[in-house]
């Protein structure tokens, strides 16, 4: 029997978390989570997502953002990658990986942002790295609980979209992480 083709849907954000939710809870029960460094942040909530089917069954998603920062100062426009999730029973299978790489070909062709940014713990930094990912370095600043200051969560990777990465030192993401 021949393997089914995955199917990529993007699906606005807020519509497609009931379908997402679930899977969101399998990976990450509160009594898991709490043991995590993801533990009590607030994270923006994705503007759109692309989903990933077989036969029909939702694989793997990842949310993605875009927002005007500021890299030092100066305003510019990122494009945020979060969210990424593969259904536990069906991970090691190739649907991150294919889910990422439609999210980035997603933003290299639409979105007219300079570079892509995401969050992710330690165990994760190769997965990326995998796909072009490399480490930021700089400082980053993000909103809280309603306050704006240094946000020490590891890590930060970053990805070039249009050109190569600017050096940032400062990078405030002028609202919540995502
Ligand atoms: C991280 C996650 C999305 C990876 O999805 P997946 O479908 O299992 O990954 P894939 O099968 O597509 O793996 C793609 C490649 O990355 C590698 N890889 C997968 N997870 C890895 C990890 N944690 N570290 C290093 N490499 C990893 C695979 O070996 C594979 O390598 P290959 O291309 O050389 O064969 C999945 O494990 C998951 O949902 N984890 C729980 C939620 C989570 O941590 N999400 C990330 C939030 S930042």
């Amino acid at each position: 029997m021949t393997a089914s083709a995955p199917v990529f849907l993007v699906k606005d954000g807020a519509l497609s978390w009931p379908e997402v939710a679930p899977m969101r809870e399998r990976i990450y029960p509160p009594e898991k989570l709490i043991n995590t460094p993801m533990h009590g942040i607030e994270w923006a909530h994705a503007q759109r997502r692309v989903l990933l089917y077989l036969d029909d069954i939702l694989r793997a998603v990842a949310g993605i953002h875009e927002r005007e920062v500021l890299c030092d100062g100066q305003k510019l426009r990122v494009a945020g990658i979060g969210g990424v999730m593969t259904e536990p029973e069906f991970q090691g299978q190739g649907h991150g990986k294919q889910v990422m790489l439609h999210v980035m070909e997603l933003l290299r062709t639409e979105a007219q942002c300079a570079f892509s940014l995401l969050f992710c713990e330690d165990h994760n930094v190769g997965f990326y790295g995998k796909l072009g990912w490399t480490l930021f370095e700089g400082d980053m600043v993000v909103e809280q609980h309603g306050t704006t200051g240094p946000f020490s969560f590891r890590n930060v990777m970053v990805l070039p979209l249009a050109g190569p990465i600017p050096v940032v030192r400062k990078l405030d993401l002028c609202g919540l992480p995502w």
